[in-house]
């Protein structure tokens, strides 16, 4: 644990060395980006970097960045982000994600398909041969008409479970929807598709698959892009 803590904070380290004074910066959510959030705090009290805004991902980022006197804009104001820097819950040989474990997806895909640069940073314990081997596959649905998605997700091979509160509630992201934790068996053998298929039904607003969007990974000390 100490060992993935620290993995966390080198990759950290190395994704905030990339920040530079003037930039829009997307800012993840989760763990590993909080240690990023937090770097980025310390730079800028420190005076290393100067006139930076960070766009957050989350409202728990939003309060974490606040919290470290990072001065916010947000995409209205902002639409075009210098570099994102962000977690992932898993990472498969190109470069591929799932994301979503912390429910703040959609505006992580969003934050991220808005930048020029898009830095992921992750301890080894989250890469993976087959997306979907080591957790579910969180897909964000409209709370209408959620139970219409379970057989279609059941169809392509996975078994959906509604994510919930610790009072048995259903889980809200910040953008007032639901969640469905897909476990796929083995892993997703094309997620592609997998996306595809999600993304076409009515009432699905995003899922957690990040495809083909070319992130810079890096993994401790290693880097490949
Ligand atoms: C948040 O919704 C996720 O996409 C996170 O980026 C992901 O869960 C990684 O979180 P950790 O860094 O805490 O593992």
């Amino acid at each position: 644990m100490a060992d993935q803590q620290e993995q966390k904070r080198l990759a950290a380290e190395q994704a905030v060395a990339r920040v530079s004074s003037g930039m829009i910066l997307g800012l993840g959510s989760g763990s590993t980006a909080a240690v990023a959030v937090g770097l980025i705090g310390y730079k800028l009290r420190t005076g290393e970097i100067e006139n930076i805004a960070g766009i957050p991902t989350s409202n728990q980022t939003r309060d974490l960045a606040q919290s470290h006197g990072i001065p916010l804009t947000t995409l209205e104001e902002r639409p075009i982000v210098d570099l994102t820097i962000d977690g992932a819950d898993e990472v498969d040989p190109a470069g591929n994600l799932v994301k979503g474990g912390g429910g703040a997806l959609l505006w992580e895909k969003i934050v991220a398909a808005a930048s020029r640069r898009y830095i992921i940073i992750v301890d080894k314990s989250k890469l993976v041969d087959r997306l979907g081997s080591g957790c579910a596959v969180p897909v964000e649905v409209m709370p209408f008409g959620w139970t219409t998605h379970l057989h279609a997700v059941r169809e392509l091979g996975g078994e959906p479970n509604l994510r919930t509160d610790a009072e048995g509630k259903p889980w809200v992201t910040d953008g007032g929807h639901y969640i469905l934790d897909c476990r796929f068996s083995g892993g997703l053998s094309d997620p592609v598709q997998v996306d595809r298929e999600l993304r076409k039904r009515p009432g699905v607003v995003e899922t957690g698959l990040f495809i083909g969007m070319s992130p810079e990974v890096i993994v401790g000390r290693a880097v490949r892009a």
